[in-house]
């Protein structure tokens, strides 16, 4: 079976600072990202053995497994690439994704200021998630527990907001709206007109 393996992130460790401190970028990834790839990985060797062993006791918590680190691992990496370092973000004014946006959410600040609430709101840890539903061909904004759930199933996350304490606690401590905030110094908006253009192509 082929092993989940943790990537590269796309820029330096203190690549974000400061807005996001070169410590926590180096935790996040070293040990938190890689911790949801081991986990993938093992879960998805203990459901091999169950199939071979006929053993299906644990199945609830295999599962869970799969869903919580699969989730975890899938967002990381969309995470890394939602960022880049501030000279390289640019706002849209024009284009898909602005277009996109308006018609979606009024304006790019719409968006901005829904996207914010639902991040700053998460109940425990969470992330903030925009994503794109493709049977109404819309864009939507979604808060996921942990990494898996309030999932709209079938969307696809084009940018995500890590709001779990490891994400900023070092730096911000208990303050998540500064976080939260400052983020959007630091968005790939290049990356998420991408996603938009691949993710609106799918014809489910
Ligand atoms: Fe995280």
């Amino acid at each position: 079976m082929d092993e989940y393996k943790l990537p590269d992130l796309p820029y330096a460790y203190n690549a974000l600072e400061p807005y996001i401190d070169e410590a926590t970028m180096k935790l996040h990834h070293q040990k938190h990202h890689a911790g949801y790839v081991k986990g993938l990985n093992s879960a998805l060797a203990k459901l091999k053995e169950a199939r071979e062993k006929g053993d299906y006791g644990a199945i609830r918590a295999l599962s869970l497994a799969l869903a919580f680190h699969g989730s975890g691992h899938y967002f990381h990496s969309l995470f890394w690439k939602s960022m880049c370092p501030k000279e390289q973000s640019e706002e849209p004014t024009s284009g898909k994704l602005h277009e996109q946006m308006k018609k979606d959410f009024g304006s790019v600040e719409n968006f901005k200021n829904q996207f914010a609430a639902a991040s700053k709101a998460v109940e425990g840890s969470g992330w903030g998630v925009l994503a794109w539903e493709p049977l109404g061909k819309r864009l939507i904004v979604l808060q996921a527990e942990n990494h898996q759930k309030q999932t709209l199933q079938g969307s696809v996350p084009i940018l995500v907001l890590d709001v779990w304490e490891h994400a900023y606690y070092l730096k911000y401590q208990n303050r998540r709206a500064e976080f939260v905030d400052q983020f959007w110094n630091i968005v790939n908006w290049k990356e998420v007109e991408k996603r938009l253009e691949q993710a609106s192509a799918l014809n489910l």
